[in-house]
């Protein structure tokens, strides 16, 4: 008799981003860049960011797992739980996991911060999975969320440019019948470390005056360096989990990248052979949202993602870190959302 795979499979998704939209021609505004060349190199037109006072990541991944939960009808007491991905923690400790269950009277839910910079939520999937296959839990949610305002300065163009805030969850619950997560990589090189770094606020160089006037509570991004790695590396990884899979591109109905920079979702999409009407890409309008870009993505191409679908998640981050999942999606997204007529094109955008 062959035994029956236990898998997790992804149920639902939401997203939420602010509703304060940040064009290139407002930060042409604020420093010294062009609309030209920020579309040149990432492709990025606009993104959101929370600019309110008191607000923080914890309220962003709400906002996702509130809309995830209505969507799903899902009793926020069944959810077991809750990994939350970030690299923009509400506070260094407790975990945001815990900010985001309390504020959303989830008292039994088990939680924990997973930091893998921005390949976080592919590395909480994976994470969660086992959880699922191993029988312990059969309701997770993974949240990826990042308010990257929260480390930016913001009149720094290297790096203001990129980045955007966001929020986005998935529901994760067992399948037999060969849906969901089907097989994950991921990868670690701490070579990478000194080249995207958040250098002061932790236990290396606490906070003090002297790291505020030298601005190294800041992201720290020697943007060429982590550009030819992530290239290299984010690629290579989506081809070796089509490949060990025996997948080719004609097999994959979607390639779902970390929205690190155009140009490099470009070269993951060329070594996986894939045209570009199978590529999720949303940087044009979000930017880089670290641990929500995969979520935001799933959240809006959900309408158009039909049982049995074969889907490559790709990631990069600091650290670095980076890694893909084959995912075969669970169910049809325009009937879970009631749609009955879903145009090619027609997104679940966020308003
Ligand atoms: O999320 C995962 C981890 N992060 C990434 O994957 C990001 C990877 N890196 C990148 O996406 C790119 O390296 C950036 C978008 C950050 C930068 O693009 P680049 O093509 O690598 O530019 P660069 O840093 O080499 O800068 C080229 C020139 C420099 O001027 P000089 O020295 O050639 O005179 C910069 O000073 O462009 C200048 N520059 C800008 N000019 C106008 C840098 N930022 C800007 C800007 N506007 N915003």
């Amino acid at each position: 008799m062959t035994e029956v795979r236990r898998t997790a499979a992804i149920t639902g998704v939401h997203a939420w981003a602010p509703d304060n939209v940040v064009t290139n021609a407002r930060l042409e505004q604020m420093m010294d860049t062009t609309d030209e060349w920020i579309t040149a190199r990432t492709g990025i037109k606009e993104r959101r960011w929370m600019e309110e006072i008191g607000q923080a990541t914890s309220d962003l991944a709400v906002k996702a797992v509130e809309g995830l939960l209505k969507k799903t009808g899902t009793d926020p007491m069944d959810i077991e739980l809750l990994i939350c991905c970030t690299a923009t923690p509400d506070m260094a400790f407790p975990a945001t996991a815990n900010i985001i269950t309390d504020k959303l009277g989830m008292n039994r839910t088990a939680g924990f911060d997973l930091s893998a910079a921005c390949s976080g939520f592919l590395f909480g999937v994976n994470t969660a999975a086992r959880f699922i296959e191993s029988g312990m839990y059969k309701k997770v949610i993974v949240v990826g969320a990042d308010k990257m305002t929260s480390i930016m300065d913001l009149q720094e163009r290297s790096t203001a440019i990129i980045f955007g805030d966001a929020g986005g969850a998935v529901l994760l619950e067992p399948d037999t019948d060969g849906y969901g997560i089907i097989d994950g990589i991921m990868c670690s090189d701490g070579i990478g470390r000194t080249y995207l770094c958040q250098k002061a606020g932790g236990s290396l160089n606490p906070a003090s005056a002297e790291t505020i006037a030298r601005k190294e509570h800041y992201i720290h991004q020697e943007g060429k360096a982590v550009f030819k790695f992530a290239v290299t590396n984010m690629a290579g990884v989506a081809e070796e989990i089509m490949e060990r899979n025996g997948l080719t591109a004609g097999d994959v109905q979607w390639l779902v990248p970390h929205q690190a920079n155009k140009r490099i979702i470009d070269a993951t999409r060329e070594r996986t052979a894939l045209p570009e009407e199978k590529v999720m890409v949303n940087i044009q309008r979000y930017g880089n949202t670290t641990n929500a870009s995969i979520p935001l993505c799933l959240h809006e191409w959900e309408p158009q993602l039909n049982r049995g679908d074969n889907l490559i998640f790709a990631a990069f981050g600091g650290g670095f870190t980076w890694g893909s999942l084959y995912v075969r999606w669970a169910y049809d997204g325009a009937k879970a959302l009631n749609l009955s007529d879903v145009k090619p094109g027609q997104l679940n955008l966020i308003p």
